[in-house]
This record gives structure tokens, C-alpha cells and sequence, in this order.
């Protein structure tokens, strides 16, 4: 048996009784918290599971909803359960591996996992035995993701990680020997991290700084609190003007870590002692126009972070994924069960309206697993909680959404100036094709005074084709092809300048493969923009990706006290054939890059007018030309990705590129060339600002 494989699951998974109850009338009373009963079972046990997969070959005898109990799972804490259980998004588990010898390979979770995944409030229990071989997490390879609310106790290692990005958010550790182990990346960002009694904190493989050897690239930790720990972070090589592991820590709280920053068997690099590290870096340090590197090991620019972004202690904050444990099943309204037929052909704009009119704020509204056809505007009130299950669609499409030039909303979150409170989580927004004009989800609800990340999004994607009942796939819109009918959306989300937002694990993904085509085809769909934020804050994209828009992923206009980590994207493999903006075009309406002959590809990022922006940790991507791939070997698939106007004043930490001459551009003018920053297969810039 491999070491890799061993998924060793003894944790109670759900409670157990169960109780009838019948969805009620219609509301009365606002909701004002949950009146769940200590000891209730949790309402996604109980509540009607009447989900369907409505492209299913046979919808009617699919199984959405699955109890692991049902599946021969005891959750008593003897039985091996391992069979029974089987995940994508994992969630509320308490893994114990103590019954194993200390001595055993034992990995709690083995976690190869790419976007659109979901791994939250995890705990896993290990041995605390000295010299034990428990492993949390082990996790070798992947296109991540986000990861949030986990806690691991004992072990060799908490986490052992290699994957190309990910944003972990509220990572605890206690009394491991290591709690973290890197064994590659492009870019990871840790947002608050507690480690306490471990031997090392961050032990990471590097000194890969060449195309064919990959190591830990770049590791930028924010907000953490790392007590009793001798080393908090371990390179395995010096880094002496080379890069291979660039590292960015922000608001360190050592307490009792003689050694903050050490190489194994070698020098340290940063003293610790009790202490604070305001803002350090290791790597090449850029500033405004000049593309000459600074190496550095030393403290780098603070950016200075807006209140708003902040908790009450100073850290970034964080909201945790909404799972309304506290509320009965009798709280939720189901939307199947007021009228809407989620078959993902009847249209249900009226039954979904109908819903959000008569219970939003008074009930959470939960849509059964589904696709719910809309023609039409959906227009989600301010005070509204929704939640999908495993992925509820709502899919658009029909005569509203065909005009470029006149793009309509498919779903509206708030109406203009609108405040209050706005959770959505678990939901894919997409269309039926062609969807040109489609303005997949408009966000302009803002968190009401003193309510911190009252409006956002948490596991909710934008998904553009590439998969039954979108009409684009591998039949309609093979790679290479320019078909009008392949045209997705206007834009996959806008946040308008009134509106606050707090996105986390949300990924605007227009397919560039077929999901439901057994061969996983590579196709050509076409999408404007991915995401426009003119906010004005505060907005936290925390483990966000956009990937495969015509004119940009990313687009910052007017955009203010916005926090991003770390974010990652892709440009079309089609292009530049057609090249951008086709087969959409720019307008300034919508504040719109241009394009030319010489730039003639996707934005990464485009960044206009935007203030206060804190960058930490992005992965901007190019790996083609025309879906051909030689490019990446000569580091050109695109001249220019990543651009900041004249006067924006955005602090870049943690930026890695891939296939890309110019990996930072102030005004349309390259500034950082790759060359500089070659560390594996990405290349790395620790730090630039003005
Ligand atoms: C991921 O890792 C596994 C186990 O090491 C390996 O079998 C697989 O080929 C890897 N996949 C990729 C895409 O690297
Ligand atoms: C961090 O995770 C723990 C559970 O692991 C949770 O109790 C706590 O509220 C989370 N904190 C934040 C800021 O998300
Ligand atoms: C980037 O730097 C390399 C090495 O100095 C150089 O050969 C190359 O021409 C530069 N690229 C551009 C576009 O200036």
C-alpha cells in the first residue's frame, strides 16, 4: 500500500437522529438567528432533499444528496469508514488518526485538488508521540484553491503541501514537529496562521530556480502568531541574489522563536527572539519604472492597510464560510418547493423572483441541487442568506442577454445603494449560449455600518460553457473555432462603486475543456471580461481566480481599499486568434483597456484610477498561443499581463508569472522582465511599488 493512499477517516462525521419536519408558510417574522436546539442535528441532514442533476441522463434516479451514513458509514468512532466516504469539498469533519501507532504513515487527508474546490473547518488529531509519522494533510499536486477554518494537533507534519497556488485562511497547528512542510509552488498565501509548541513552523524545499526544477517558489504569510517554536521558517538552501523561495511575512507575533528566518544546516537569516515582524521580505524588490532588481533579505514597504479591511486586533479580516449550524430546517425556504422546477429548461425567472419577494431576510433560501433556467433579470433584495447544495446552477439565457452593446444583469445582488446583509454560498452562476450580453452577476449591495463582510460570496463560482446545458461544448465550439454561438458572457462579475464584498474560493472560470465530454476536449469560448470591480471598498478576493475572458481576468477601475490574495488567472488559450478584444469590443462605458496590434491578449490584471490595493500573492498565467505551447520554453506566449496606470497606488507582494516577457507593466510600458525573476518554472517578484 503506498504511503499516498492511506485515507484513513475515524471521525464522527454527522449527527444522528433524525426528525420530520415540514418547510413552513410563508414568513412572518425576520429571521433573527438560528433556533436550532443544542443537540438538533444539523439542517442539511434533515432538511427535503429533492436536488436533482438536471442533465443527468436520468435526473429522476441520480442521487444528489448523499449521507455518508447511508453509504455504510457508522460516524461511532470504531468502524473504519474509509469506503464510505468519498469528497471534492470536504467540510465539519474531525479526523483522528490516534488509534493508529505513532509509528504508522498516516495522512488524515490526502488532498490533490484544482480550482473549485473546498476544504473547510477541518480538525485532525494525531499523535503527539516524539519522532510519530502522523500527516494531516498531504497534498502533492494541483491547480488550488482555497482552504479555511483547519486545525491539526500533533502529527510529523500538520500539512505537507505542493501544488501550483493556494490561499489557506485560519490555519492552526499545534505540537507538531513540523507544521508546515512545502514541497513546490508558484505561490501560496497564508492569511492568518497560529502555530504553537512545534519544532519548525514553515520547513520549505528550495533552491529550484530554473524551468526544469521546481521547488517552493514564493510563500507570503500574513497575520500569524507562532509561539514556542524554535525555527519559524526553514529553507533547505541559502538564497544568496538567487531566488527559489521568495518569502513575504507581514505582522509576525513570535513569542519565545529564537530563529525567525533560518537555512537547514545553515546560517539565520532573521533573529527571532519575542518579537514582531512588521513587514520582511527574500527576494528581488522592484520600485516604479525601474526594472533593476534590489535582492533583498531585509524589511520591505508596509503597505498601509485600510481600517476597513481589518479586524479588530489589526489582522486582515476573515468571515468563515456561512453553514447556519445554529438554524432549524424550518428556516429555509426551498426553492423547489415554492414552484421552481431546476430541470435546467423551464424557465423559473418568476418562481426564483417570487422567493426572493416574499422571503428573503425572513427565511435562508436554499436552492435544492439543480439548474434553474432564468430569461431575465433575478433581482436578489439586500438582507438575503442563500445556500446551494453541492453546487445549485442558475443558468441564463434567451433574447435578454444577446446584445453586447446593451448588456443586460442576469443576477442582481442588491440594488443600487442598496446595504444589508447578502451570503452566498455554494451556488455556480452560468449561461445557456449565446450569451453575449450577459452581465452574469452585478454586485452592488454593500455591508451595513459595523457589519464586517455582511455581503460576499464563499464557494460560488461563475462557470462559462463547458458543460451539459450550456450549448457550448465540445460539439458546438471545438478548440480553434470562432462561433458566435460560443460567445458566454459580457462580463462574469461586477462590483459597482457603491458596493462591499468579501469573495472567498470564488473562481470566474470560462471552460477552456469540455467537463462532460468523456475526453475532457479543449474548446473555444468566448467571454468579454471576467472581473470588474469600480468599488470603493472595502472588498477582500481571498483565494479568487479568473480565468480565459478576451480582454481581461481582473480589471481595477476606480476600484479603492481593495484586499487580494492571492488571485490567480489565465489567458485564452485561443489567443491571439482572434485576437483582443474579438470577438467583443472595447468600451469605455465599461471602463475597457484598449488594444493594438502589439497587445493584443488578455489582461491579467489592468489596474485604472484604483487606490489603496493590496496586492499578496497573485499567479498570472499565459501557457499558450493559439492552444500551441512552445512559448513557454522561450517565456513570450504574451509580451505584457499585469498593468497599473500612472497614478494607482497598488503594493505588489508575491507576484509569479508564467510564460510572460514582462511580468509587471506601469502604463502600458514593460517594466519587470521575467529574466530577473527565473525561480522554477514561474518566475517571482517579491515586491514592487512605487
Ligand atoms: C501528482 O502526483 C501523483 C503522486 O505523486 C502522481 O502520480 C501524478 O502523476 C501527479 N500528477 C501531476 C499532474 O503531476
Ligand atoms: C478560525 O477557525 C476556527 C475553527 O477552526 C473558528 O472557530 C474561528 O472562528 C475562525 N476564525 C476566523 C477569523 O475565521
Ligand atoms: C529581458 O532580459 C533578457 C536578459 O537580459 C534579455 O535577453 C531580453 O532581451 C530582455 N527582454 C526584453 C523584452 O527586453
Amino acid at each position: 500500500m503506498g504511503l499516498f493512499a492511506a485515507l484513513l477517516c475515524l471521525g464522527t462525521v454527522l449527527s444522528s437522529s433524525l426528525r420530520a419536519f415540514s418547510l413552513g408558510s410563508s414568513c412572518s417574522a425576520p429571521l433573527n438567528g438560528g433556533t436550532a436546539a443544542p443537540g438538533d442535528p444539523y439542517w442539511l441532514e434533515i432538511i427535503q432533499h429533492q436536488g436533482t442533476s438536471a442533465f443527468n441522463p436520468n435526473p429522476s434516479s441520480y442521487q444528489v444528496f448523499r449521507n455518508v451514513k447511508d453509504f455504510g458509514a457508522t460516524g461511532n468512532g470504531v468502524t473504519d469508514d474509509t469506503a464510505a466516504i468519498n469528497y471534492r469539498s470536504v467540510r465539519n469533519l474531525i479526523i483522528d488518526l490516534r488509534q493508529i501507532p505513532a509509528s504508522t504513515n498516516a495522512i488524515g487527508l490526502h488532498w490533490q485538488v484544482s480550482q473549485a474546490t473546498s476544504l473547510i473547518n477541518v480538525v485532525v488529531e494525531m499523535s503527539t508521540a516524539s519522532g510519530n509519522n502522523h500527516q494531516g494533510m498531504f497534498m502533492e499536486n494541483g491547480s488550488g484553491g482555497f482552504m479555511g477554518d483547519i486545525v491539526f494537533n500533533g502529527g510529523k507534519y500538520g500539512i505537507q503541501v505542493g501544488n501550483q497556488q493556494f490561499t489557506v485562511r485560519n490555519l492552526t497547528v499545534n505540537n507538531a514537529n513540523i507544521a508546515v512542510s512545502g514541497i513546490w509552488n508558484w505561490g501560496f498565501t497564508f492569511q492568518g496562521v497560529t502555530i504553537n509548541s512545534c519544532q519548525v513552523g514553515f520547513d520549505l524545499t528550495t533552491g529550484g530556480t530554473s524551468q526544469s526544477t521546481q521547488s517552493v517558489g514564493s510563500e507570503a504569510i500574513i497575520d500569524a502568531v507562532v509561539t514556542n517554536t524554535p525555527i519559524f521558517v526553514r529553507t533547505s538552501t541559502a538564497s544568496n541574489g538567487q531566488l527559489g523561495g521568495s518569502l513575504v511575512l507581514n505582522n509576525i507575533i513570535l513569542n519565545n522563536v529564537p530563529t525567525a528566518v533560518g537555512v537547514n544546516n545553515g546560517p539565520t537569516v532573521l533573529a527571532g527572539g519575542t518579537t514582531t515582524i512588521a513587514s520582511w521580505g527574500q527576494g528581488n524588490v522592484f520600485s516604479g519604472t525601474s526594472g533593476t532588481p534590489t535582492f533583498t533579505q531585509g524589511n520591505i514597504v508596509s503597505a498601509s492597510k485600510p481600517s476597513s479591511l481589518l479586524d479588530s486586533s489589526g489582522r486582515i479580516f476573515g468571515k468563515s464560510h456561512p453553514q447556519y449550524a445554529n438554524y432549524a430546517p424550518s428556516q429555509f425556504i426551498s426553492v423547489k418547493s415554492q414552484g421552481a422546477a431546476g430541470d435546467g429548461h423551464t424557465d423559473d425567472t418568476a418562481a426564483i423572483q417570487n422567493v426572493f419577494n416574499q422571503y428573503s431576510g425572513c427565511r435562508i433560501i436554499f436552492f435544492d441541487a439543480g439548474t434553474y433556467y432564468i430569461t431575465n433579470t433575478i433581482s436578489i433584495p439586500a438582507g438575503t442568506q442563500i445556500v446551494g447544495e453541492a453546487w445549485s446552477v442558475i443558468l441564463a439565457g434567451g433574447s435578454a442577454f444577446q446584445n453586447q452593446n446593451s448588456p443586460q444583469v442576469a443576477v442582481q445582488a442588491g440594488a443600487a445603494g442598496s446595504t444589508g446583509l447578502m451570503e452566498i454560498s455554494d451556488m455556480i452562476f452560468s449561461t445557456a449560449g449565446p450569451a453575449p450580453g450577459a452581465i452574469l452577476l452585478e454586485w452592488n449591495v454593500h455591508d451595513p455600518s459595523g457589519q464586517q463582510g455582511a455581503a460576499g460570496l464563499w464557494d460560488t463560482h461563475i462557470r462559462l460553457g463547458g458543460a451539459a446545458g450550456t450549448n457550448m461544448q465540445a460539439s458546438q465550439c471545438p478548440a480553434g473555432s470562432v462561433n458566435a454561438n460560443c460567445q458566454a458572457a459580457f462580463v462574469g462579475i461586477h462590483l459597482t462603486s457603491g458596493s462591499s464584498a468579501y469573495f472567498e474560493g470564488t473562481w470566474v472560470w470560462t471552460a477552456d475543456h469540455d467537463l462532460d465530454a468523456g475526453n475532457s476536449a479543449q474548446i473555444s469560448v468566448f467571454t468579454g471580461r471576467g472581473v470588474l470591480s469600480q468599488s470603493a471598498g472595502p472588498v477582500w478576493l481571498i483565494g479568487t481566480a479568473s480565468e480565459h475572458a478576451a480582454l481581461y481576468q481582473y480589471n481595477l477601475a476606480g476600484a479603492q481599499n481593495h484586499w487580494i490574495g492571492f488571485v490567480q488567472t489565465e489567458t485564452p488559450y485561443y489567443q491571439p486568434v482572434p485576437p483582443a478584444p474579438a470577438p467583443y469590443s472595447s468600451t469605455s462605458v465599461y471602463s475597457d483597456p484598449s488594444f493594438s496590434s502589439s497587445v493584443n491578449m488578455a489582461w491579467g490584471m489592468w489596474v485604472q484610477n484604483s487606490y489603496s490595493i493590496i496586492l499578496f500573492g497573485a499567479g498570472f498565467y499565459s501557457f499558450f498561443q493559439n492552444y500551441a505551447q512552445s512559448c513557454l520554453n522561450t517565456w513570450n506566449c504574451q509580451s505584457q499581463i499585469f498593468n497599473i496606470d500612472s497614478v494607482s497606488t497598488i503594493t505588489v507582494y508575491s507576484l509569479s508569472t508564467v510564460g510572460v516577457t514582462y511580468q509587471l507593466s506601469v502604463s502600458l510600458t514593460g517594466v519587470v522582465n521575467e529574466s530577473s525573476n527565473q525561480d522554477g518554472f514561474q518566475e517571482t517578484l517579491t515586491v514592487w511599488s512605487r
